[in-house]
């Protein structure tokens, strides 16, 4: 489906954002591994999301929607049903990195992992590597691709030091070092810290402390049965972003977003933001806090001029999903923003250097691709034109906002694909036009 986004009025009024897909997909995991039933409200509804929730009812969970909340009656830490057929894991690569953690402890039994055409191109032999030193059996095609199957075997824990800032390699490593004495995951720079702070409520021992150079050290421990009541999932500030961008470039918007996540791991692009100069008022969380709960806030966004900025590597995977935000954001900005140490973005959903920089690009952007980042000259806007999603979800998001901030306005080819994290995006915006 195409749709075109044309330059638009002053953006205003309140909004809730959707429901967070990494809390979400956690949510559903953690509901399924745990021995009461656990009642989760503002669920995300969306693709990705629908795939976790499907993934963990073929595994034997039951999953009831209520008209407030869902509630998922899992089997138990050891108890994952071996389905009868291949899992479906979607587009969602949170969900095809996650679920081996638990999948890998289930003793003598086997699961088949497959997805759409984007996952079967995204790598799994990041997972396999810990999992296997951990005693697992993993078997992808062509040693590191979906489908892939994992052999559940007894675990002995590891001392784990993540290779790349991934928050998807490191919480699988966690929910299997569950079934350890001790897992030890030492992240070098830190990442989204959403599976720690959720095992922490569900009664797993997490410690977590800094080491040396800035990383976080994160010890899980053996644990016979998680448990954890409630959960309530905040507005996903990577979804908010796109609205937040919007704010920022439309002139005279003036936009207030409710009951967003606050974690400092996930609001790297505020202080990005912040630096070039945009107007967000917004209580963050302190960096380095190490709480066990999610913190929520509101952010109030208006229009205003920008200047550009530099990304420095540690500050990527804090802001990870928002930074083809933050090419958008440059083409506005005066001077060159330049994101560099990122090339964890040629893995995603799609290669989001490559289909950034050539999509801002057929914008009129002023914008150069390097091999972990890129080099944007600001201060012209963008003229407008064709953006392909390349089936992308944050791509899509992105020819919208760039649409309503452009010159002639933009048609994206693919506009579904935001259905995977925001279905309701157009309306929303239509809304907030009145
Ligand atoms: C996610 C972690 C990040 C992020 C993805 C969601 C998560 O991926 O890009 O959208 O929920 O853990 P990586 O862990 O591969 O960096």
């Amino acid at each position: 489906m195409n749709q075109r986004f044309d330059p638009s009025g002053p953006l205003r009024g309140r909004l809730r954002v959707p429901p967070d897909k990494s809390i979400s997909h956690r949510s559903a995991l953690v509901a399924a591994m745990a021995s009461e039933p656990v009642r989760i409200r503002n669920y995300l509804q969306a693709a990705d999301t629908s795939s976790t929730l499907a993934a963990v009812a073929r595994l034997g969970a039951i999953v009831e929607r209520r008209p407030a909340e869902l509630v998922i009656r899992g089997g138990g830490l050891r108890n994952a049903l071996p389905p009868t057929a291949t899992i479906d894991v979607g587009n969602a690569g949170t969900l095809m990195r996650l679920l081996p953690g638990w999948l890998a402890f289930q003793q003598g039994h086997s699961f088949e992992l497959d997805g759409d055409e984007s996952i079967r191109r995204r790598p799994v032999d990041r997972i396999a590597g810990p999992l296997e030193q951990m005693g697992a059996r993993i078997e992808a095609r062509e040693g590191r691709f979906p489908p892939f199957t994992v052999h559940g075997a007894q675990l002995t824990g590891i001392e784990y030091e993540l290779p790349m800032a991934s928050a998807q390699v490191k919480s699988c490593v966690l929910l299997a070092g569950l079934v350890t004495d001790a897992t030890t995951v030492v992240e070098p720079v830190p990442t989204r810290d959403h599976t720690e702070r959720m095992l922490m409520r569900a009664g797993a021992a997490v410690k977590r402390e800094l080491a040396a150079g800035g990383g976080v050290r994160t010890t899980i421990g053996n644990v016979d049965e998680l448990e954890i009541a409630e959960i309530d999932v905040p507005g996903d500030p990577s979804s908010a972003a796109f609205l937040v961008a919007a704010g920022v470039l439309v002139p005279g918007s003036n936009l207030l977003l409710e009951s967003v996540g606050t974690n400092w791991t996930r609001s790297g692009f505020l202080r990005i933001l912040e630096r070039m100069q945009a107007i967000v008022l917004a209580d963050i969380e302190p960096v380095g806090a190490f709480d066990a709960e999610e913190p929520v806030g509101d952010l109030d966004v208006r229009s205003g001029a920008l200047e550009a900025t530099t990304v420095a590597p540690e500050e990527v995977p804090l802001a990870i999903d928002e930074l083809p935000l933050v090419a958008l954001l440059g083409c506005f900005a005066e001077g060159e923003t330049v994101v560099r140490g990122a090339g964890e973005l040629r893995l995603k959903e799609s290669d989001r250097i490559a289909t950034v920089v050539d999509g801002l690009r057929g914008l009129g952007a002023d914008i150069e691709a390097t091999p972990d980042g890129f080099v944007v000259r600001g201060g012209g806007g963008l003229r407008g034109g064709v953006l392909d999603a390349h089936g992308d979800h944050r791509l899509a998001l992105l020819g919208a906002v760039a649409g309503l901030a452009s010159r002639e306005g933009v048609e994206v080819i693919g506009m579904d694909a935001a259905a995977v994290s925001y279905p309701g995006f157009a309306d929303d915006i239509e809304g907030l036009l009145q």
